[in-house]
């Protein structure tokens, strides 16, 4: 796994997550390597499959190697991103839960659920998420098997 400093990390939320968004990236930006910044950037109510989806490409493609989708739950936003095959974006409101959502499901997405956590928890929460690495083993089989077949 690539170190802190060598991730780029794409971050999505809609206007429930701006500013947990904003902490995130002033707290991490001289850690990470870069943040790609899918949006949305006010607070004007919009719907968040606008911005999970780019973000979602973005994993797909290899643009990014994390991300980080922020809504006021966080489900709709890892719901949505969890329509991409190879996506797999882990709802986390414990450090420990982000942890095991990487040693166990590879997750690629962390889901933070801003209207519950505070932005100093929802970092941490970030933070443990990237510097955890896949344990592999009997989860490399299991996360094999999630995808469904074309
Ligand atoms: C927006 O009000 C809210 O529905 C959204 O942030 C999220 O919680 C949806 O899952």
């Amino acid at each position: 796994m690539k170190p802190l400093n060598e991730l780029t990390v794409g971050i999505a939320n809609d206007h429930a997550g701006v500013e947990v968004k904003n902490y995130i990236i002033e707290q991490l930006s001289g850690k990470v390597k870069r943040f790609v910044n899918f949006g949305t950037d006010t607070t004007d109510s919009c719907d968040y499959p606008d911005y999970a989806h780019p973000l979602a490409t973005a994993i797909e493609t290899g643009e990014c190697d994390f991300g980080v989708a922020i809504c006021g739950t966080g489900n709709g936003i890892s719901i949505t991103c969890n329509k991409h095959q190879a996506v797999r974006a882990a709802l986390s409101w414990e450090e420990e839960i982000a942890k095991l959502g990487r040693e166990h499901n590879n997750a690629n997405v962390v889901g933070i659920p801003a209207r519950f956590i505070s932005k100093e928890k929802a970092l941490q929460i970030v933070e443990a998420f990237l510097t955890t690495d896949f344990e592999g083993g009997r989860h490399e089989r299991r996360v094999e098997k999630i995808a469904v077949a074309k």
